[in-house]
């Protein structure tokens, strides 16, 4: 995209001795009062430089850039220098852009050659994909789909909870109750029902206990029986994971969960060892992490079982070796930010260098207004049971309003689950938030629908200039000058910022930026559609308003694809 400032920068520096274009540049402002310009240059720097009062020096840059095609009008007002872009010169740039890149609008290659990772989701096996689970789902997928845009390669991973001892509680609770058509019928209820009743009967009966702890010990030594087991639950939960991923379109490159590292820990430990790190205590091997401020480190509990912290140093040296990321992302709740900060800090006292490239993106929780989600107090609410709801929802609201029938199936699966992902991306991820499904489906707020809804609205106008007038997109014959009109021009520099807002929400692993984004351009496009008519019959005019309109259409269309929403042709 034509970059103004770089422009400017580039124009002012042929006037000024001793500063770079990259230096001027960096000045170079966006002054909140519009009467100021689109652009203003502060002189107050260049006046040691030049030994001139910074009024004198704005005057003069004034006289000497002031026949330039980029500016509409140039003028010095104290020691400021404000530019007022051609306007017409700026809405060409900008479409061309839009309409020759059309879906690689906004990306670029600034992540070349450089590898990310990205883990999310990561539920545990046998329990529950509830809706908590929801936000590091579309969090890590919306953020896979951004560095991809900016060129990275990106490596999804699914650390799935595939480990610990409370698979040989469940492997002795099947043993005791199990019944495996029970369990394939429906998987991961069944399996949550055997773990609670052992949970139950364990309270007066200790040899349940024991049969776990024997049954964990057979399954780390890798015993057949145990093995074969514990890969049927982690099959099962995994076929029921996958429905609810196949709903979201989602995927990953990797689902090597906790068990992967199981033979990988020991290695560590050692290393922990040689480097002098491991204390004991009471029992435990621990990293002592006081003089950080952070509590002890604990690698291995007294039994001698491994924890999670241990798995995730395992996979975070095996992740380095096998990948050689530059960065490595992990989408998981702030609840857990202790145990990030100590994960990360190990790393660092282990002499990792790349310690510095893991970062933690957490988020606030999801809750739910009494008793509209959760039917009985208490009850998990799963999250395909919601994403369910989101359809049969949205069905009922689009027949009311009269949808084309043989739409329906389509309109209420995209625009239903469109809601619920886009709803989750709305708000800055470490804020809390409730869920209610007024605001999810909500036609006409900040919401998916409105978004999906004016994409539509613009292929529709789209489509209906080619039936009248068989017009198709091209800049022959258009005048670009009637869209500098208010609604028109607001919207031009909307869609104009859409590349930097990309980068944004990249820098702060905050898909939320671009969410808010795509509204602005969607409100933008309503404003333009209400206040000015777009099909009239001066093909000049008409072409230069759905030159406007396709460059609105990519642009949201691009934005809904960096959020894993799909942008409907028709609704
Ligand atoms: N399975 C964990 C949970 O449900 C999340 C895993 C997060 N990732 C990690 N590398 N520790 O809480």
């Amino acid at each position: 995209m034509v970059d103004f400032k770089q422009e400017i920068a580039e124009l002012l520096v042929q006037h000024i001795d001793g500063m770079s274009a990259g230096e001027i540049a960096a000045l170079v402002e966006i002054p909140a009062d519009k009467s100021r310009g689109d652009y203003a240059f502060p002189c107050f720097k260049l006046a040691k430089i030049m030994r001139k009062a910074p009024p004198l020096i704005a005057a003069e840059l004034a006289e000497k850039i002031r026949g330039s095609e980029l500016f509409e009008k140039v003028e010095p007002v104290n020691a400021f220098l404000n530019m007022f872009i051609n306007k017409e010169h700026f809405i060409s740039a900008c479409l061309k852009e839009v309409l020759s890149e059309k879906e690689r609008f906004g990306s670029s290659d600034l992540g070349e050659g450089q590898t990310v990772i990205v883990e999310y989701s990561s539920p545990n096996i046998a329990k529950p994909f509830h809706i908590g689970h929801i936000r590091t789902t579309v969090i890590g997928n919306a953020l896979y789909k951004i560095f991809d845009f900016l060129g990275y390669k990106v490596v999804r991973i699914n650390h799935l909870g595939d480990y610990g001892t409370q698979f040989g509680k469940m492997i002795a609770a099947y043993r005791h109750w199990g019944s495996r058509e029970e369990v394939e019928a429906d998987p991961i209820k069944t399996l949550l029902a055997y773990y609670v009743r052992f949970h139950d009967e364990a309270k007066n009966d200790p040899a349940l206990d024991e049969e776990a702890r024997q049954a964990f010990a057979a399954l780390e030594r890798g015993d057949a029986p145990e093995t074969e087991l514990w890969q049927w639950i982690r099959d099962e939960s995994l076929k029921e994971f996958r429905r609810v991923y196949d709903m979201l379109d989602i995927d990953f490159d990797s689902w090597a969960g906790e068990s992967f590292y199981s033979d990988k820990m020991p290695a560590v430990i050692e290393e922990l060892k040689d480097k002098g790190l491991l204390t004991e205590s009471r029992g435990a091997q621990i990293v002592d992490l006081e003089p950080y401020g952070l509590t002890p480190a604990i690698i291995t509990k007294s039994d001698g079982t491994s924890i999670y912290l241990t798995r995730d140093l395992a996979a975070a040296i095996y992740r380095k070796k096998t990948y050689d990321f530059s960065k490595c992302i992990y989408v998981v709740a702030s609840q857990q930010d202790l145990h990030f900060k100590q994960l990360f800090k190990v790393l660092e006292l282990m002499g990792f260098e790349w310690a510095k490239d893991m970062v933690h993106v957490n988020f606030g929780m999801v809750s739910l207004p009494e008793g509209t989600l959760s039917t009985r107090a208490g009850r998990v609410v799963f999250l395909e049971d919601v994403l369910n709801t989101a359809v049969e929802k949205t069905r009922e609201i689009v027949l009311e309003k009269g949808v084309n029938a043989e739409l329906i199936d389509e309109t209420a699966k995209t625009v239903g689950i469109g809601a619920v992902v886009f709803n989750e991306l709305s708000a800055s991820r470490i804020k809390d938030y409730t869920f209610k499904w007024e605001e999810v489906l909500n036609f006409d707020g900040e919401t998916g629908p409105y978004v999906q809804y004016t994409h539509a609205r613009c292929a529709s106008v789209l489509r209906n200039a080619a039936e009248k007038y068989g017009d198709s997109i091209s800049f022959e014959g258009a005048d670009l000058s009637v869209l500098t009109s208010p609604a028109a021009y607001e919207l031009v520099k909307e869609i104009y910022e859409f590349p930097a807002i990309v980068k944004e929400a990249a820098l702060k692993y905050e898909p939320s930026v671009i969410t808010r984004h795509i509204i602005d351009v969607a409100q933008g496009y309503n404003k333009f559609y209400h206040d000015e008519h777009i099909l009239v019959d001066g093909a000049a005019e008409r072409k230069a308003k759905l030159l406007l309109t396709a460059a609105s259409k990519e642009t949201i269309r691009n934005g809904l694809a960096l959020l894993g929403i799909k942008a409907p042709e028709r609704m």
